[in-house]
């Protein structure tokens, strides 16, 4: 989602489209499926859309095509736009976002999530008359909103989408526009992410926007979670009661002496879109309702919610432009998983003191003593993060001694897994927005677990909901493949444990040793990198093939499995990780001369295990590609193909292994001229269940 409004700010149509158009690309990342956006037409009360299927590039390109008076000039001016990852309708002209209320665009909207009473929606309102064009959840809450305005033509923009939001199930970041309401922009949000961006030309009065907390109206909260619409077929709405016609009284004034002063609002998914425009930021919390007008951002909720703060900061973002540029790199993917030698001292910096072995992780401080005392403690992720977490399980067992469970949030939550008040819950995310994990993290708190985030984005939905974390402080990741929150996610859950067996005196020789290897782990990182050509060049040997074997064993079965998943997710090449001790009982059937293995084989406890599988493998004249320790003499270079990596530590030796395989997987997908960055299928931030 990006929404752009100006106010007392003259802007040509040219410069409001490609401040559209660009915060678009911005957020590509995120799906890039069709994209779309509406802006004001010609004459009053007019309304311009451009949809198109595939990336923002045939967006612009539509836009070009049709040729609008580029000219025309707006001083105030509302625009929304979005580019979609397609979950109800396949991605077509059609389906693309903004939807509309009517063909007069009445009111259009732009929607992250999904609305799950859409089809009773859907269904009521066309016993009201409405014809729906699309097969999305979207299109009901366009015609919701009309549908409410009919029958109530002096109800404000606030307390219009109030209603319809109480109408609404599932999760939602959204955006209405109307041109009933001209330049005016309101924004709701419920599990999907918002952010808006603040531009002034003078100083700003005020650093917090303060909260509105209307009546919950005629409908109770609950109803909510209940087929409101369904019941109330014949009468879909009470006419607002005075509560929720109330107009806000928390202006947000962003001038020194109050006045008015040209300002520009940037309603974006996420910060990367904003920064270039703007440092000033404000992040919505769920169930937040913000109506932009007159150059005023007022902040309303339905009902004054336990535990919901009142102000809404206006916070500066840290995030430089450079940052979210692909720099001299062809793909995010590729820069990212360049960018890891300093990832990765970032992730430490001010945490691991090295001279005096100690680790500092002020977002746990308060919390250290009740995990230590924790009856278990349970990681819950998805995809690469769900990996992170598998990897660093043993030293956190071996660590705190505490039981250690690993748990996919999807799984977790459709087996409704029993959490207890002295449990300690560990949601490990990237984006900190993943639907599965929030969704997760919600069960834990009902249920009164500790929750802890161990998140990238500042601000997201995890950081802001768990009691206490670590930020992983990656940087922006924009490559759909996930490389340096990886390794940063693992540096920061070794920290965790590190901190968590402060006090215990048996584990100090063993924690002196694991800082030891932190502080050299950037290095090696940089050593790994100059292999890149060889890696690239050894990826000939895998052209044309169907399937890709991939054995770890012990913490490198974690290694294995997050290779396999970058290697699927870029190339598409079909690619298995097996525990190594596992390929015996069954795997080993596939292994001959033709199927391409790689074997992780570098010197740890288990390597005698790890080597029996080797062993299988060339018995069975497999020739496997081995990541092995450097100048290991098991694997004579005239023999054996290998990709050699520095020692380190047992417990981080999977953050070096990890990246010839996050190299493989670029070079396959290159090599099949595949767009690295932007998998087929897949988006970034996956804010649907
Ligand atoms: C794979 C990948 C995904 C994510 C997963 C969880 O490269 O990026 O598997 O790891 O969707 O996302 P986050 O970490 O944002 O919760």
């Amino acid at each position: 989602i990006f929404g752009y409004i100006n106010y007392l700010v003259e802007k040509d149509r040219k410069t409001i489209l490609d401040t559209l158009v660009n915060g678009l690309a911005r957020l590509e990342y995120r799906g890039y499926d069709s994209a779309g956006l509406a802006i004001d037409g010609d004459k009053r009360n007019e309304v311009f859309a451009f949809k198109e299927v595939g990336k923002v590039a045939k967006l612009k390109q539509l836009i070009e095509e049709e040729k609008p008076d580029l000219t025309k000039v707006f001083d105030a001016h509302a625009g929304i736009a979005h580019t979609r990852w397609a979950t109800h309708g396949p991605p077509s002209r059609v389906n693309c976002h903004p939807h509309r209320s009517d063909p007069k665009w009445e009111f259009a909207v732009v929607h992250n999530g999904i609305i799950t009473n859409y089809k009773e929606l859907r269904a009521l309102l066309e016993t009201k008359g409405f014809r729906f064009e699309t097969e999305t959840d979207t299109e009901a809450i366009a015609k919701l909103a009309k549908y409410i305005f009919d029958e109530h033509p002096n109800i404000d923009f606030t307390t219009l989408v109030k209603a319809v939001i109480k109408e609404l199930q599932g999760a939602f970041g959204l955006l209405l526009k109307s041109i009933h309401f001209p330049t005016e922009v309101v924004a709701a949000r419920k599990g999907s992410p918002l952010v808006i961006g603040v531009r002034t030309q003078r100083k700003m009065k005020v650093d917090f926007v303060d909260v509105e907390f209307g009546d919950a109206g005629p409908l109770p909260a609950e109803a909510a979670s209940q087929n409101v619409a369904l019941k109330k077929a014949n009468n879909l709405l009470a006419p607002p009661d005075k509560s929720l016609l109330h107009r806000s009284q928390s202006r947000a004034f962003f001038s020194e002496d109050g006045a008015p002063q040209p300002i520009e609002f940037f309603l974006s998914s996420d910060p990367s879109a904003i920064v270039e425009h703007t440092k000033k930021v404000l992040y919505l919390e769920d169930d937040d309702i913000a109506h932009i007008h007159d150059g005023q951002l007022n902040i309303h909720r339905l009902s004054k919610d336990s535990g919901a703060s009142n102000v809404r900061a206006i916070q500066t973002i840290e995030i430089e432009l450079q940052e979210i540029m692909k720099g001299r790199y062809d793909h995010f993917m590729q820069k990212e998983i360049f960018e890891q030698p300093e990832s990765i001292v970032n992730a430490m910096r001010g945490r691991l003191n090295l001279e005096d072995k100690t680790i500092t992780l002020g977002g746990l401080k308060q919390y250290i003593t009740t995990i230590r005392r924790c009856r278990r403690i349970i990681f819950i992720a998805c995809g690469t993060s769900y990996h992170s977490c598998m990897a660093v399980r043993g030293i956190f067992e071996e660590l705190t001694e505490i039981p250690i469970s690993v748990e996919l949030a999807s799984d977790f939550l459709d087996r409704q897994a029993p959490v207890f008040r002295d449990d300690t819950c560990v949601f490990v995310s990237q984006s900190g927005e993943t639907a599965d994990s929030l969704m997760a993290l919600r069960h834990c708190l009902e249920r009164g677990a500790l929750t802890v985030g161990i998140v990238n984005v500042v601000g997201s939905s995890i950081s802001m909901m768990t009691h206490c974390g670590v930020h992983i402080n990656a940087g922006p990741e924009i490559g759909v493949a996930s490389t340096k929150a990886y390794t940063s996610q693992f540096v920061c859950m070794v920290m965790f444990a590190l901190s968590l067996s402060e006090d215990r005196a048996s584990k100090q020789a063993r924690r002196e040793a694991i800082m030891e290897g932190l502080g050299k782990i950037s290095e090696q990182f940089k050593e790994i990198l100059q292999q890149d050509q060889d890696i690239k060049n050894l990826c000939l040997k895998f052209k044309n093939q169907k399937s890709l074997l991939l054995l770890g064993r012990g913490a490198q079965h974690a290694t294995a499995l997050e290779g396999a998943l970058k290697i699927k997710e870029i190339s598409y090449l079909h690619c298995e990780a097996v525990m190594s001790g596992e390929l015996k009982h069954g795997v080993l059937a596939l292994v001959d001369e033709s199927l391409p293995i790689v074997m992780i084989l570098t010197r740890d406890s288990l390597f005698a295990k790890s080597l029996n599988a080797y062993q299988q493998v060339i018995a069975r004249k497999g020739r496997p590609i081995v990541i092995c320790s450097k100048d290991d003499s098991e694997f004579p270079g005239d023999k054996t193909d290998k990709i050699e990596v520095p020692q380190t530590i047992d417990v981080l030796q999977g953050l070096l292994n990890v990246i010839p395989l996050q190299l493989m997987a670029y070079w396959l997908a290159v090599a099949e001229g595949l767009n690295v960055d932007f998998p087929r299928n897949l988006a970034k931030s996956v804010t649907v269940e």
